[in-house]
């Protein structure tokens, strides 16, 4: 579909409609329905796409996140809504905590860290002179952050930071995590909940439930441990700590990727603006470049996420296999791997890429929310990564199918990889707002 076109202008006034429709107070919503809260790399991919309806708001939508940041630079993937407050926020109680911000209430874990493509797409948007009061505008936050992941997620120093808790991973049942959750210490209250009685019971009163069937969300024994996880974090100040066997601790391989692509991307923004980052935050990024090629397994020829506790790599495929692509610093011949398999029918070469998780893994589930399904912004991501090297038809097409099954059953959350039927739920911005940058930037 070309640009020009009037479906495809149709196209876009659709999704422009849902962007509209779940804007809240400067900035947008996932959805108004089961994600009524500002989350950190939704808000980051909603505003790649309005920054070609609306430059004022993609702007407010980044500004707005400056809100949740704490005075160390962490970012949380969350900041709650105050006419929303419910049982997540009063999980968290972020308040407690000196770093936190006062003003608002916010989880105490991060995202992947999306917010320097965000600033820099939207500002390839603007006049030079405008673009440069932009960054200098936004890089304070991002340079604090990208800091914080150094000084706190880096134990070891080796520049592969870690995440805490499946939620950091943006993939919140990917099978790596569900995994690594399995191996901790479960109280006597989550083998209860987990019997089957009580599992009907506790899914009928689900509140995602409400608005789409539970078959298709995270299952009920994932999101009891994800509880659990996220109480034994708060235990420890949401802090990784040295010796505790009991906590989960993850390179994560998609977040990294993403890392690497960030921090490409401030260092092009603060020299723009004639700004000189510390060496120490330059080395740091040079080995998280270097580091990664501790998570390629020869024997797989795949790239994998990390167990940091027992520095294994956690062999459960999913789509986060195609992101050192989006990284961009792997050889042309290992990028030409990963392009074989993105086409390998059985596995990811389905007629709505890319499933969340292959065909042939035990683990696949074609509505299972991170499990299976196809999703808007992880294609997105893909297909700039494909793009990197090169890999031009193979994006092409990839772009085609994600923007058919939009066009075909409408924004929703995620789509079944095998007919492109949408589901989870419907006017979701992310998928609205990348089926208009992809629809704006060929
Ligand atoms: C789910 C997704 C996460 C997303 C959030 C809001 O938790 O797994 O990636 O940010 O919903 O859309």
């Amino acid at each position: 579909m070309h640009v020009m076109d009037p479906a495809a202008e149709a196209f876009i006034k659709v999704c422009s409609d849902v962007l509209e429709k779940n804007a809240i107070d400067g900035y947008t919503v996932p959805s108004r329905h089961i994600y009524p809260h500002q989350w950190l790399w939704d808000s980051c991919f909603t505003a790649i796409g309005l920054r070609h309806v609306d430059i004022r708001r993609a702007r407010k939508e980044l500004r707005t996140l400056k809100r949740g940041a704490w005075s160390n630079g962490m970012m949380p993937n969350m900041i709650f809504h105050e006419s929303f407050l419910n049982f997540d926020h009063t999980l968290w109680k972020s308040k407690s905590l000196k770093e936190a911000p006062r003003n608002v209430s916010t989880t105490c874990i991060t995202q992947p860290p999306m917010l320097a493509e965000a600033v820099f797409r939207v500002g390839q948007s603007m006049p030079k002179a405008e673009r440069l009061k932009w960054y200098r505008s936004m890089l304070g936050c991002i340079k604090d952050y990208h800091k914080w992941l150094y000084t706190e997620r880096d134990p070891d120093g080796d520049g592969l930071v870690v995440q805490l808790h499946p939620y950091e991973s943006g993939m919140d049942n990917s099978p790596p995590w569900m995994y690594v959750l399995s191996r901790m210490n479960h109280p006597w209250w989550l083998k209860i909940f987990n019997k089957h009685s009580i599992k009907i019971i506790i899914n009928h009163f689900r509140r995602d439930g409400g608005f789409v069937p539970v078959s298709q969300r995270i299952g009920l024994r994932d999101a009891l441990r994800s509880f659990y996880a996220i109480k034994e974090l708060a235990k420890r100040k949401y802090k990784y700590a040295n010796g505790d066997k009991n906590q989960v601790v993850v390179q994560d391989l998609m977040f990294n990727c993403i890392l690497i692509r960030a921090n490409k991307l401030l260092l092009h923004m603060a020299e723009a603006t004639g700004e000189k980052l510390p060496s120490e935050l330059t080395d740091a990024f040079a080995s998280t470049e270097q580091s990664l090629e501790k998570l390629w397994s020869h024997e797989n020829n795949r790239y994998y996420s990390r167990n940091f506790l027992t520095k294994r790599l956690i062999k459960q495929d999913t789509l986060s296999a195609f992101m050192p692509l989006y990284a961009g610093c792997i050889s042309k011949s290992r990028a030409e791997i990963l392009a074989r398999r993105l086409r390998k029918a059985g596995e990811y070469g389905t007629d709505f890429p890319v499933p969340s998780v292959p065909l042939d893994s035990v683990h696949f589930r074609k509505r299972k929310y991170w499990q299976g399904p196809s999703w808007a912004n992880t294609n997105w991501l893909i297909i700039q990564g494909l793009k990197n090297y090169g890999f031009d038809s193979l994006a092409g097409d990839l772009r085609h199918s994600t923007l058919l099954m939009i066009a075909r059953s409408g924004s929703y959350e995620y789509f079944s990889p095998l007919d492109g039927a949408g589901e989870g739920i419907q006017d979701f911005s992310w998928t609205a707002s990348l089926a208009i940058d992809l629809l704006k930037t060929d």
